[in-house]
């Protein structure tokens, strides 16, 4: 797959980029999706409190060009306001609540800036991936905007960052502007090509439906030594299972089910990327 933004130049950054990152074994997803308002900060005090040591959450950009997370294009769904947040400036976005929708108690939730968020994931000493959306035409815009942002802000280790999207565009301007923060590439089903895409983004991850899965892609994306991140996973059986295929971390909007279930005890620490990353990845789990 080849972009218009990643010239020969690009790819050999991107490509060298190989950033170190320890993955936990459950992330929580859009927060603790479950239990509290998705991709809000109460979501991240949420997480914390179920011993979540990364949450995932979805960054888009509003019409004046600020990142916040939100998952949906339009506002309707998880706000009391309605329409396409790109088409408003974050001063309106700012104004509507972000919780009440969930529950009376979460009505005073903002939609958080990528700042505030960034700010409390440093006070909560939580890892992050860090979902890029974007609407069409501006994936490039919202990869550097993000990504200059992730340089300024972000609190601690990179080991501890990971950025995913499932537009390519998105991730190659990630890439370009931010080499050194890792990347992660988006399925639904994995496509045959999925090696290909992978590296020409120079993404360190492969991240999936974990509907969509099977023993044998499973097998594929491990034995060519990425680690697998699999979306949304909230019943434990599913997850053991999943990590019996070798699945690396699951996505879930309940991670204190997941923590509960007997196959995740050991193992909970995963490292990939850095030169060693693919010998340490053929060696399995208890790194
Ligand atoms: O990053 C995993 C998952 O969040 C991707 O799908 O639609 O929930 O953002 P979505
Ligand atoms: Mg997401």
């Amino acid at each position: 797959m080849r972009h218009p933004t990643t010239g020969a130049a690009a790819q050999l950054a991107l490509k060298a980029a190989r950033t170190e990152i320890v993955l936990p074994r459950v992330i929580g997803h859009r927060g603790a999706a479950a239990y509290a308002p998705e991709n809000t900060l109460a979501g991240f005090r949420r997480a914390t409190a179920l011993d979540c040591r990364w949450v995932e959450f979805d960054v888009r950009l509003t019409g004046d060009g600020e990142p916040i997370l939100l998952h949906d294009d339009r506002l309707n769904r998880t706000t009391d306001g309605r329409g396409k947040v790109s088409a408003l400036p974050l001063e309106m976005v700012r104004r509507l609540s972000a919780g009440a929708w969930f529950g009376p108690s979460f009505a005073a939730e903002r939609v958080p800036t990528l700042q505030e968020a960034l700010a409390l994931l440093a006070k909560l000493g939580l890892g992050a991936n860090v979902e890029l959306k974007a609407v069409r035409g501006r994936e490039a815009e919202t990869g550097k905007i993000v990504a200059d942002a992730l340089l300024r802000l972000w609190p601690s280790a990179m080991s501890n960052l990971l950025r995913s999207s499932f537009q390519p565009a998105a991730l190659a301007a990630a890439g370009i502007h931010a080499p050194g923060i890792a990347r992660g590439i988006l399925f639904s089903s994995i496509p045959k090509k999925w090696r290909a895409v992978a590296e020409e983004l120079g993404c360190a991850t492969i991240h999936a439906d974990q509907q969509l899965l099977n023993p044998v892609v499973v097998a594929d994306v491990r034995d060519a030594g990425y680690p697998l991140l699999a979306y949304t996973v909230n019943d434990p059986t599913r997850a053991a299972t999943l990590f019996a295929w070798g699945v690396t971390s699951v996505f879930s909007d309940n991670p204190g089910r997941l923590h509960d279930a007997a196959a995740l005890r050991s193992g909970s620490q995963f490292i990939a990327g850095g030169r060693d990353w693919a010998e340490r990845l053929r060696r399995g789990p208890g790194l």
